[in-house]
C-alpha cells in the first residue's frame, strides 16, 4: 500500500451580494454580520493535497512558486485535519488559480474552500459540506461560501455556510473589471481589524447590514433581479463607506470611473448594478439577456485591464482522490 494519500478539488470564488465585513470579538474567525454570496463559474482554484507518512514541514506551493500570503492560515487548516484523522505526516500542497490572486478577486475564498475539500478527503475524513464549509470558514469566512454552489449564506454565528437557492435562481451575469494584476495593499483581516478600531461608522454598518440581507435574502426569494443588484450595490457602498473613515481604501480612479459607468447605463434605462470586495475592481451584475450591451459599456472605460465574464457557478468538488 502507498504511504502518500491524495485528493484533488476544484474551487470556485464568491462574490457576496450582502457583505461580511468585521468579525465577532471571539476565536474562530466568525463575522460580524450575516452574508449571501453567489459562486462564479469561470474563475478557479485547483489543489492537491498529499499527506505523506513521515513527519516534517508541510511543503506549499501556489502557481509553481513557494506559498507565502496566507500560508500559515492554510498550515493551521492542515494541522487541525491531521488532528481529527489521526495522522503525523507533513502534507504536500499544489495550488493554482487560473485568475489574478490576492487582488480581491476571492482567491482566499475558492482557495481555502479547495484547501478545505482536498485535505479532509486526502486525510479519509468522511466530511459533509457543511464540515468541509466550517473547516474553510475559520481560514477565511467567505471560503466557506465557496464549498457550495449557485447562492449561498453565511449566517451569523453559523460554524459554515448553507445553500440558499439554486444557480438558477437568478438569471445573472458578473462582469468582473480587472483594474490591477497586482496583489492589494491590505488584506481583508487587517482592513476589517482597523474599520473596527477606527471607523466612526462601524457601529453603524453593524447595525445596517443586517436589515440589507435580511431585504437582499427576500428579493432573492422573490427573483427580484432589480431589487437584488441595488441592495448588493447598497451593500458594497456600505461596507466601503465604514472603511473609509477608518482610512481603508480600496478604490482606485477606475473603481470611481466603473461605478460611474453602470450608474450612468441605469440612468438611461440599461440595467447594470455593481459590487466592490476588499480591492480595486468592480464586479457588475447585470441581466444576462442585456450580457453584450452592458459588456460593451464597461470594457470601454479606461483603465478597465480586461473582463472577466462569469454566471452563477457549482459548487467546489472532488476531481481525483486516491493514493
Ligand atoms: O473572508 P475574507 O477574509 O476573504 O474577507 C472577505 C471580505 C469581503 O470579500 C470584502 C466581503 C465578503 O463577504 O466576501
Amino acid at each position: 500500500m502507498s504511504e502518500v494519500r491524495r485528493a484533488t478539488a476544484l474551487a470556485h470564488p464568491n462574490i457576496a451580494l450582502s457583505k461580511y465585513w468585521g468579525k465577532l470579538p471571539c476565536d474562530g474567525n466568525f463575522p460580524a454580520v450575516p452574508s449571501l454570496s453567489v459562486t462564479l463559474e469561470g474563475m478557479c482554484t485547483r489543489t492537491t493535497v498529499a499527506f505523506e507518512a513521515e513527519p516534517g514541514d508541510d511543503v506549499l506551493t501556489l502557481g509553481g512558486a513557494p506559498m507565502l500570503h496566507g500560508r500559515e492560515k492554510a498550515v493551521r487548516l492542515l494541522s487541525q485535519v491531521r488532528r481529527v484523522a489521526g495522522l503525523r505526516g507533513r502534507a504536500v500542497v499544489e495550488s493554482a488559480n487560473d485568475f489574478p490572486t490576492g487582488s480581491g478577486l476571492a482567491s482566499s475564498a475558492s482557495g481555502f474552500a479547495a484547501l478545505a475539500l482536498a485535505a479532509s478527503a486526502a486525510a479519509g475524513l468522511p466530511f459533509a459540506a457543511a464540515e468541509v464549509s466550517a473547516l474553510a470558514r475559520e481560514a477565511s469566512a467567505s471560503a466557506a461560501r465557496s464549498v457550495f454552489g449557485g447562492f449561498v449564506e453565511l449566517a451569523l454565528g453559523a460554524a459554515g455556510a448553507s445553500p440558499f437557492a439554486p444557480k438558477e435562481a437568478l438569471p445573472l451575469v458578473v462582469l468582473v473589471c480587472v483594474a490591477t494584476e497586482e496583489r492589494k495593499a491590505v488584506a481583508s483581516t487587517d482592513g476589517m481589524r482597523q474599520t473596527a478600531a477606527e471607523s466612526p461608522y462601524y457601529a453603524a454598518w453593524l447595525s445596517h447590514a443586517p436589515t440589507l440581507h435580511v431585504r437582499l435574502c427576500d428579493a432573492l426569494r422573490r427573483g427580484e433581479l432589480s431589487e437584488v443588484g441595488a441592495l448588493a450595490e447598497a451593500s458594497a457602498l456600505a461596507m466601503h463607506a465604514s472603511a473609509l473613515a477608518a482610512g481603508v481604501v480600496y478604490f482606485r480612479g477606475v473603481t470611481l470611473d466603473v461605478l460611474a459607468e453602470v450608474r450612468a447605463m441605469r440612468r438611461g434605462g440599461l440595467e447594470a448594478y455593481a459590487t466592490i470586495d476588499a480591492g480595486p475592481h468592480v464586479k457588475v451584475l447585470a441581466r444576462a439577456s442585456d450580457r453584450d450591451a452592458v459588456r460593451a459599456r464597461v470594457a470601454a472605460v479606461p483603465g478597465v485591464l480586461r473582463l472577466i465574464e462569469t454566471v452563477p457557478g457549482d459548487a467546489a468538488r472532488l476531481v481525483e482522490e486516491g493514493p
